[in-house]
């Protein structure tokens, strides 16, 4: 029970709590500062919209789907949906370009921008649509390179999100890059399953959170009944990057869950380096061999449920998701979580 003086410290810390989360949550329109981190295959209609109606930012995962599927994915979310959403674009999709044409005619209000520099073309079609851009930022010089071209807010991406990974980890990033960009809002993502860690990053000068893991998970997620009981068996140290064998031969690196999938993945690099050593594949043929292994491994475990082939992608955050909650329940415990840290602060707060 309360006592009588923790209604008011509680009434405090979710004033604060909102004040923190104003910048994030006007730039995408939402209550909460929260995006649903794109997740291909599982960031469709259902979620995303489920994100959005309650109170979050869901982003649609085009990954690699045609412009017609994506209009038409759009169309059924905007049909689930009044609220604000964004479109997570690959900037290595052949056809980029329409893609942004598909958002713009919709009135797709945000997009994101993934998985490498956001190319001038591109950007300029964005702002001159008049859609708000997002692009991910690996380091200090890119972020300011970026709102130079014009970007309206930044992702950080640490390397415990799930997933494509870059190398630092998001406790380092947030200090390299928090304490120096105020131009444009600046989100955090990777290893994000708990209020007081959205609470943490908020008060260094984050606008927000992006969170994928905990999302995918959720009641509203179409992920497999498998996908998702993987999910709640995980610890954190099961969600690994994955494994270069020879520095001849890179390997991007993805966070996922080991599984049988991922120990083949090892023995396939070493047949694939015997079989170049004995003068069998030249190395084109090589790198391509490795690259392909994992090709359509993803829809594998999110869609058939296929959790021990597939690739089973999650942040270490996946420690933290212990059942299926709806994406309203796990929005209003990440607001409760830092809400009851704040409010066991204030009091300290106000006497010093
Ligand atoms: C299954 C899965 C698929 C993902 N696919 C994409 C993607 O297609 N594009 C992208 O930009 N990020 C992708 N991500 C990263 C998420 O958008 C998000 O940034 C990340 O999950 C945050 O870390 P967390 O999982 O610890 O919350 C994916 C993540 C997961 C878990």
């Amino acid at each position: 029970m309360l006592d009588n003086t923790a209604a008011p410290a509680l009434f405090e810390a979710e004033r604060r709590f909102a004040a923190l989360q104003a910048r994030g949550a006007a730039f995408l329109g939402t209550s909460y500062a929260i995006m649903g981190g794109a997740m291909s295959w599982v960031s469709e209609r259902n979620l995303v919209a489920a994100i959005s109606n309650a109170g979050g930012f869901g982003v649609i995962a085009c990954g690699a789907m045609p412009p017609a599927l994506l209009e038409a994915e759009i169309a059924a979310t905007q049909a689930l949906t009044t609220k604000p959403f964004g479109v997570n674009l690959i900037t290595m999709h052949p056809k980029l370009d329409e893609l942004v044409q598909v958002c713009l005619r919709a009135k797709v209000g945000h997009i994101v921008l993934a998985g490498g520099i956001p190319p001038g073309p591109a950007v300029r079609a964005v702002k001159d649509g008049g859609a708000k851009l997002i692009a991910f930022a690996p380091a200090l010089v890119l972020a300011r390179r970026f709102i130079k071209s014009g970007v309206d807010a930044l992702v950080i991406e640490g390397s415990e999100a799930g997933g494509h990974i870059g190398p630092v980890s998001l406790t380092v990033l947030a200090q390299e890059i928090l304490p120096h960009i105020r131009e444009v809002p600046v989100f955090v993502a990777g290893g994000i399953g708990r209020g007081e860690a959205i609470l943490g990053y908020l008060e260094m000068g984050a606008a927000g959170a992006q969170l994928g893991t905990r999302f995918a998970a959720s009641t509203e997620s179409i992920a497999h009944p498998n996908f998702k009981n993987a999910f709640i068996r995980a610890n954190a140290r099961d969600a690994l990057p994955s494994v270069q064998l020879d520095e001849r031969f890179p390997v991007i690196p993805v966070r996922g869950l080991v599984n049988a999938g991922t120990r083949k993945f090892l023995a396939h690099q070493a047949e694939t380096l015997a079989k170049f050593q004995a003068g069998e594949l030249d190395k084109t043929a090589a790198q391509l061999a490795i690259e392909h292994f994992w090709a359509g491994a993803l829809r594998r475990s999110v869609i058939e449920g296929d959790v021990e082939g597939g690739s089973v992608m999650a942040g270490q955050s996946v420690g933290m998701v212990t059942a299926i909650q709806p994406v309203a329940e796990i929005l209003e415990e990440l607001k409760a979580q830092a809400v009851a840290a704040l409010a066991t602060r204030a009091p300290r707060a106000e006497g010093s």
